[in-house]
């Protein structure tokens, strides 16, 4: 029985010490420790001893079971412990690594230069109103006071869906719109594309962009218009813009004029951007003709009001030095993620 004991004790030994995780642990326990396991088999042989053997044997028997019942406990600590080591080192973050950068959208410079307009607008009293693409020829060309026979209307100009439905050619429509629903005093900007059968290169782009504003109230003059443009010139170039108002030439304003800027890269003294002038033109303007109040239904002799139409294309290629207007509309994503 003691040579049993002894083969049972190193077999047991050498099972648990090459166990390799906690199930194969609780299997030898439950082979050698359970109910049915070898060692209980043997205490329970102990009734056949003499009463001398069975306290020596029993003793031993006793000292085997705790043994190994301490190699047992030893070997599952360990496994446990090297089971938390593991889990621990595959869960590790490591901090040093660099994150991965999320790339976010942003506004194009069209919409950075129009969001400030509308901004600048804004603070001085402007509502935003936004007028239909496709015009009548009533609100593009008829109401501004653009006579059947201008050549405005040439088909090499406009797009025309119709006889007398087209994609209109200026925002300046929006101003018939917005006398026919709001009466005097009337103080808005009517941003939005516009569209002409242009050849595309460099600085000409069939679809472009203009703001159109319109004022109109008791006792407006050109003074109005000057300091108004005057203003929003400085806001969008810097407060040592200079303006310069030239006379010229529009159907549907009565006087007209041209405003051009100090340009923003030479600061006036000349480069290719202005083409050596010193200056860039930035919109047309006027004090609203009495014919086009007139076409919509406001007493000329009562009130006045001023229109300009500004370039929204020319200011932000002026604005970011944009050599080609191109670049604006073909969404390049190497161009558009420089700003
Ligand atoms: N509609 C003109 C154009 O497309 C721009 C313009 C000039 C608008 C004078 C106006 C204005 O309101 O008063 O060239």
């Amino acid at each position: 029985m003691k040579q049993q004991l002894e083969t049972i004790k190193e077999t047991a030994k050498k099972a648990i010490l090459e166990c390799e995780n906690e199930r194969a642990i609780e299997e030898i326990r439950v082979k050698y420790l359970g109910k049915k396991g070898e060692l209980t088999a043997i205490l329970k042989q102990m009734g056949s001893l003499s009463a001398e053997e069975r306290p020596v044997m029993g003793q031993l028997v006793n000292e085997a079971k705790q043994k190994l019942e301490e190699l047992i406990s030893q070997k599952s600590n360990e496994l446990k412990a090297k089971a938390t080591e593991l889990k621990l080192k595959a869960e590790t973050v490591d901090i040093t690594m660099p994150a991965k950068v999320k790339k976010q959208g942003k506004l194009h410079p069209l919409n950075t230069v129009l969001n400030d307009m509308i901004d600048i607008f804004q603070s001085m009293g402007f509502d935003v109103l936004d007028g239909p693409e496709v015009e009548t020829d009533h609100y593009n060309f008829e109401c501004l006071n653009v006579p059947a026979d201008h050549p405005a209307r040439d088909m090499q100009d406009t797009f025309y869906l119709g006889e007398n439905l087209l994609l209109r050619t200026q925002t300046s429509a929006a101003q018939i719109r917005t006398m026919e629903t709001r009466k005097p005093p009337i103080r808005v900007i009517c941003p939005g594309r516009v569209f002409r059968a242009d050849e595309v290169d460099a600085t000409h782009s069939p679809v472009f962009h203009q703001i159109e504003g319109l004022v109109v109230d008791k006792g407006i003059t050109m003074c109005d218009l000057k300091g108004v443009l005057e203003q929003f010139a400085r806001e969008i170039y810097g407060p040592d813009t200079k303006v310069k108002f030239r006379p010229s030439f529009f159907p549907f304003t009565e006087p007209s004029v041209e405003v051009d800027v100090t340009c923003s890269k030479c600061s006036g003294g000349g480069c290719r951007v202005c083409k050596g002038s010193g200056w860039i033109e930035i919109l047309g303007a006027g004090m609203v003709h009495p014919n086009v109040l007139r076409s919509c239904g406001i007493d000329p002799d009562v009130y006045s009001g001023f229109a300009f139409g500004i370039g929204l294309d020319r200011l932000t290629t002026t604005r970011y030095k944009i050599s080609d207007i191109r670049l604006l509309f073909e969404n390049d994503k190497r161009f558009l993620e420089q700003f």
